[in-house]
């Protein structure tokens, strides 16, 4: 059946998947609404992105993504009101985002409405799958690949670009436990640390692995030169709060420049609270966790919204942190989540309706 929505071509699905779907036990990312969007760079120009049935994609086995992994995304959800009506907190930044990460990753700048409409389109047909149980959300992931053939290490003649979404809940289940890296790194100064690219995560991976090994969750990457400052987690900026100062590592070529971070950093001065942008020793840390000055550590990101970390192991020993009944991660969580399900004003005019 074909239709247009926002000026996009829509083929919808025969039969909808929803009724197999509980929503009350959702993996994050792991089952996938009846539609995407799909647009292709050919011809030295982004085609008219379609809606589609979701579905798999065939690819020829030199296409450049499989070969020299030129492959980036966003991360960003949907949020549903009590009248159902649907929101988007920022999207204009994750579709700016995207082109950046493009560009150092030499893929073709994507055209903002082709992000935006599309997304949108999206949105309106699939809304039904949008969760309302508290704190559910509807994953989106746009992401770009190099579809183009051939075995020469040179950037791809042609791309795809698809928005893929996923209802989803809270992306950890139960308390958060982070290894600081000593030894690999995440991302060197003059790379593809602040890109979304796919292959900063998989760098992460074996790390992430032998954290998990020992009892970890996620590890905090330090400064690949020194090993000596927190810059950020594998799915997540991080905040430290010492004594009443909140602090967080400074965006640089290294750190992805994330959403919720810059969003926490404007809602905390708000509320009062005094928040310094600065380099973030792990000696310092270290201290403050043990002489008790160390009040709290979180991680922000869209999939982790605002994620409290129990506990941090460095050089052998774990220091946990404590239970606080008024934490700022508590208040800052309800204050950002509160805007993004418009359950409160938006004095910082980040939500975006559908
Ligand atoms: N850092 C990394 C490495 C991430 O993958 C994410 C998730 O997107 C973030 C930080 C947080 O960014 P944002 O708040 O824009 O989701
Ligand atoms: C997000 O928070 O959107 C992310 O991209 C993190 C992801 C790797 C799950």
């Amino acid at each position: 059946m074909e239709n247009i929505i926002n000026n996009i071509p829509v083929t919808k699905c025969e039969k909808s998947k929803i009724s197999d779907v509980d929503f009350n036990n959702l993996a994050f990312g792991s089952v996938f609404s009846d539609h995407m969007l799909v647009c292709d760079y050919k011809n030295g120009a982004w085609e008219t992105p379609t809606i589609v049935p979701y579905q798999p994609i065939t690819l020829d086995p030199s296409a450049k993504i499989f070969h020299y992994g030129q492959s980036i995304f966003e991360g960003m959800k949907a949020y549903k009101d009590t009248n159902e009506d649907v929101w988007l907190f920022r999207p204009m930044d994750n579709c700016k985002r995207l082109n950046i990460s493009a560009k150092r990753l030499a893929i073709p700048e994507l055209p903002e409405a082709y992000f935006m409409e599309g997304l949108k389109a999206l949105l309106k047909l699939d809304s039904n799958w949008i969760p309302t149980n508290s704190g559910g959300s509807l994953y989106i992931r746009p992401f770009i690949f190099a579809s183009g053939n051939g075995f020469h290490a040179s950037p791809a003649n042609a791309y795809k670009f698809i928005i893929a979404t996923a209802p989803s809940g809270a992306y950890f289940s139960g308390k958060v436990k982070v290894a600081i890296e000593e030894k690999y790194s995440r991302s060197a100064n003059g790379g593809v640390g602040y890109a979304k690219a796919g292959g900063n995560y998989a760098g992460q991976f074996y790390p992430t692995q032998l954290a998990i090994q020992k009892g970890y969750n996620q590890v905090i990457w330090t400064d690949d030169n020194t090993h000596e400052y927190i810059e950020e987690a594998g799915a997540m900026n991080i905040f430290v709060r010492i004594n009443d100062t909140l602090m967080t590592a400074p965006t640089s070529d290294r750190i992805l420049d994330g959403i919720t971070r810059k969003s926490i950093i404007e809602i905390a001065k708000a509320e009062g609270i005094n928040v310094e942008v600065k380099k973030i020793s792990v000696n310092e840390v270290v201290e403050a966790a043990k002489n008790g000055s160390l009040k709290e550590m979180f991680g922000s990101g869209t999939a982790a919204v605002v994620s409290p970390i129990a506990a941090f192991g460095y050089k052998g020993t774990d220091y946990d942190l404590p239970e606080l009944e008024n934490s700022y991660a508590s208040l800052l969580k309800k204050r950002i989540t509160d805007i993004q399900y418009n359950r409160t004003d938006d004095p910082f005019g980040w939500r975006v309706k559908v």
